[in-house]
């Protein structure tokens, strides 16, 4: 894909206990594909996504606290601030601005579409409450915040996860909905990348490494809490010596997507062989994890610890973004507004 000269850009929500799920998931891959996008001449836009998270966080502390992580994850797992556009959602009353405009544009029926909204009223449904229950408009307006986060910096590419795709292509459609209008190109159409195949890592008992299984390897954990999740992976009772077959084994499932393709060639050769104990095996998974953490966990708290350096890059970060932002809104006003 060419990507010189293109904005290519990504909204980090804010969750709170990150998993090395997370890590290898999506951070590592939308820096990596940051540090590219940068590389070839592409302008790379990232930003932690804070208003989308009130919705399910009302404690201002904690909500503080999270903002604060998401910010700090991003930068010691390598994100350059110098060469990334990198801010806070909030930090732009632009993006805001656009958001009350594009309303306009958006039809009520991609709301009632939307996923997240339809998975909150199943689950009320579900539990035999009225539909609507509990449901703010901050959830059920979602997508137009999101439309504003990527039609007002001139997106080209958003690389999402696969829940994210619906979200994109609402946005697509309004900025559509306008250009038709006035029959102009007033905004910029985005595309979603996905990364096909995108593996999942299972957790320690199997199922999707997810915070609310409580079955993950924390991303930030001390060695020991590191050695404690690993030594939990679940294991079966064959003999030590038997030949296995590797796929059918989860310690190297999760081996797979979080060691050396050296360590996961050794895993692989001593389970097909039979002999290589899974005590041995996640010993050499808990070192080797806690080794390719260790300067990432170190580098996250010293961010941490010096938070106001980070706010410092936060805010260089909103200028160059408002300096993005400014005209393409201008531009849209002008439209509406015809002036
Ligand atoms: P959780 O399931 O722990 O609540 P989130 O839904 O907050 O995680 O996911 C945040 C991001 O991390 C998403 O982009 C998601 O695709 C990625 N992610 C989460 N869990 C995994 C996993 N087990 N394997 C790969 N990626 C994951
Ligand atoms: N909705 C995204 C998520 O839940 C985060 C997000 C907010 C985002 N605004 C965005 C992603 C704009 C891409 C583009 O993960």
């Amino acid at each position: 894909m060419e990507l010189s000269g293109k904005c290519v850009l990504t909204g980090v929500k804010p969750t709170g206990t990150l998993h090395i799920g997370n890590y290898v998931g999506a951070i590592k891959p939308a820096i990596e594909m940051g540090n590219d996008v940068i590389a070839q001449g592409g302008k790379l836009v990232m930003f932690v996504a804070d208003c989308h998270a009130i919705n399910f966080m009302k404690d201002a502390e904690k909500l503080a606290q999270i903002i604060k992580e998401a910010a700090c994850t991003y930068l010691a797992c390598g994100l350059d601030p110098e060469k990334a556009i990198f801010f806070r959602q909030s930090d732009i009353p632009e993006v805001f601005e656009m958001t009350s405009l594009l309303t306009n544009f958006t039809p009520k029926g991609f709301m009632n579409k939307a996923h997240a909204y339809k998975a909150a009223v199943d689950k009320n449904v579900a539990k035999g409450e009225p539909n609507d229950a509990g449901i703010n408009m901050g959830l059920y307006n979602y997508p137009i915040l999101m439309a504003a986060d990527i039609l007002t910096y001139d997106s080209d590419y958003v690389p999402v996860g696969k829940d994210q795709v619906q979200h994109v292509e609402i946005t697509a459609d309004i900025a559509g909905a306008v250009n038709a209008c006035y029959a102009k190109e007033v905004l910029k159409l985005p595309k979603a990348i996905t990364k096909e195949n995108a593996a999942v890592l299972p957790g320690t008992d199997g199922r999707k490494m997810s915070k609310s299984y409580g079955n993950v390897i924390p991303l930030f954990g001390s060695t020991d809490e590191i050695k404690k999740a690993v030594m939990s992976i679940k294991t079966d009772c064959q003999d030590i010596n038997a030949p296995k077959n590797p796929e059918e084994i989860l310690l190297f499932q999760i081996a797979r997507g979080v060691c050396s393709p050296k360590t996961v060639q050794e895993i692989e050769d001593g389970l097909k062989k039979g002999g290589m104990g899974y005590g041995t095996i996640k010993k050499m998974m808990s070192d080797e994890i806690a080794t390719m953490l260790a300067p990432i966990h170190e580098k996250y708290m010293d961010y941490m610890a010096h938070y106001k350096d980070v706010e410092e890059m936060l805010q260089f970060g909103a200028q160059k973004a408002r300096a993005i932002a400014r005209p393409v809104l201008e531009r849209l006003k002008a439209t509406i507004f015809y002036k």
